[in-house]
């Protein structure tokens, strides 16, 4: 018998970006494809191994394996504090102002629902992390996007969401940025950041920067942070807070270890939420974070690179595949590229599922991060260069069939 139960919020969310996909590719696979898969941005290499080995001495104290209520472990919270100041001159209280998370994704959600309602307005980016779509979303709130395209500067589109929101007698309470940026790899001046900083501010809305990839910008190393944009510190705390994750640029992404750092009402209201909703990241994990936090700079310095030259890799192949000119990343671990004229008429999402039936490579289709992404696939930068010329090779064999 079928229960006739509705689950609105699940319902309303649209298929995961990483999912649309899998059906095509379990087929190839099981057609014995060798699929090389650049879909979900997940990082292919190891934790660095002085991280690990961190982490087996703290698995071995009985101690360590109990819950760990609290805003994360003093001794990483002060690790955190310490690189912000070592990389932004910026100090935080670590007891008021910073939160561990189990995740980016895990504080992004949480802290959405912690203040947001039905009725609220969040203007996010267009295309997106599917969690900066989803999490207002699910927390009841409208969402409206702001356009994420090379031509138009960021604070211009937050500006025009803000006032299209405001023409229909609403008011924007969060507005969400993400610099680097997933799934177009464009990065944002110090400048431009504070631009766009200024607009949330003059609007009074609350500003949430995920700043996941802060070390994978190529041109200026330490992607700038909204607490370092050239704007008194403390009036960017008044109403506004940044994400950091150690999954991406340590190579981390199974710890499920995040920040959330800036604002002390919006850190502790999502504070208060995870008091009834988990017990914290097992202490091993987080104790070796904290030394990762200290001693790794130098570990990502190698990852940045990685990234960068696979980018490289990746855009000159698909130059000479046939593909056309697509233009190298300036941060993050993807290539946004056009669909190709040869493919002309087909959307991403069938250009997605061609590339997997006719050159065994898998992408994410652009719509999977939202309307804005129609045009486009993303390539996430997960394997070495030869599998990345394979990729290539296939792609220009496919294209010129
Ligand atoms: C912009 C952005 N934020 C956050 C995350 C996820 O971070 P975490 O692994 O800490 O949840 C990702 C992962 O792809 C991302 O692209």
């Amino acid at each position: 018998m079928t229960h006739p139960w509705s689950f609105p919020r699940a319902d309303a969310l649209p298929t995961y970006a990483f999912v649309a996909t899998d059906a095509v590719k379990r087929q190839a696979i099981a057609a014995g494809a060798d699929l090389i898969d650049l879909g979900l941005g997940n990082p292919d290499k190891p934790t660095p191994k002085a991280i690990v080995d961190q982490l087996h001495a703290a698995a071995d104290v009985g101690k360590n394996h109990r819950y760990h209520p609290g805003r994360g472990l003093p001794a990483l919270r002060a690790a955190l504090g310490q690189w912000y100041e070592r990389r932004y001159q910026v100090r935080f209280d670590t007891d008021a102002d910073l939160l561990v998370t189990m995740g980016a994704k895990e504080g992004i959600s949480h802290l959405c629902l912690a203040i947001l309602d039905r009725g609220d307005t969040a203007v996010v980016p267009d295309p997106c992390y599917p969690i900066h779509e989803g999490a207002p979303a699910i927390a009841g709130a409208d969402v409206v996007g702001y356009s994420v395209v090379a031509e138009v500067e960021p604070a211009r589109a937050v500006a025009d969401s803000l006032q299209s929101v405001r023409k229909k007698g609403g008011k924007t309470k969060l507005v969400i940025a993400n610099y680097p940026h997933n799934p177009t790899g464009y990065v944002i001046s110090r400048e431009a950041l504070a631009d766009l900083v200024r607009v949330v501010e003059r609007e009074g809305a609350m500003l949430l920067h995920d700043a996941a990839y802060a070390d994978l910008d190529f041109s200026a190393r330490f992607a700038p942070s909204i607490f370092d944009c050239g704007i008194d510190r403390e009036a960017v705390k008044r109403f506004a807070v940044e994400v950091f994750s150690m999954s991406k640029s340590y190579n981390m992404p199974g710890w499920r270890i995040a920040f959330m750092v800036g604002n002390p009402r919006m850190v502790g209201a999502l504070a208060h939420m995870k008091t009834y909703m988990d017990y914290g990241t097992f202490i091993p994990l987080q104790a070796a974070a904290a030394w990762a936090l200290e001693h790794g700079d130098g570990l990502v310095d190698e990852i940045r690179g990685l990234y960068q030259s696979r980018a490289t890799t990746l855009t000159r192949g698909l130059a000479t595949s046939g593909w056309g000119e697509v233009p190298e990343p300036s941060g993050s671990m993807f290539v946004w590229a056009k669909i190709p004229q040869k493919l002309k008429g087909m959307s991403s999402l069938e250009t997605t599922n061609w590339l997997i039936d006719k050159a065994h490579v898998a992408v994410s289709p652009g719509t999977g991060f939202g309307r804005g992404g129609e045009g486009f696939v993303r390539f996430a930068l997960i394997e070495d260069p030869p599998r990345v010329e394979e990729a290539c090779r296939r792609i220009g064999q496919a294209l010129s069939a």
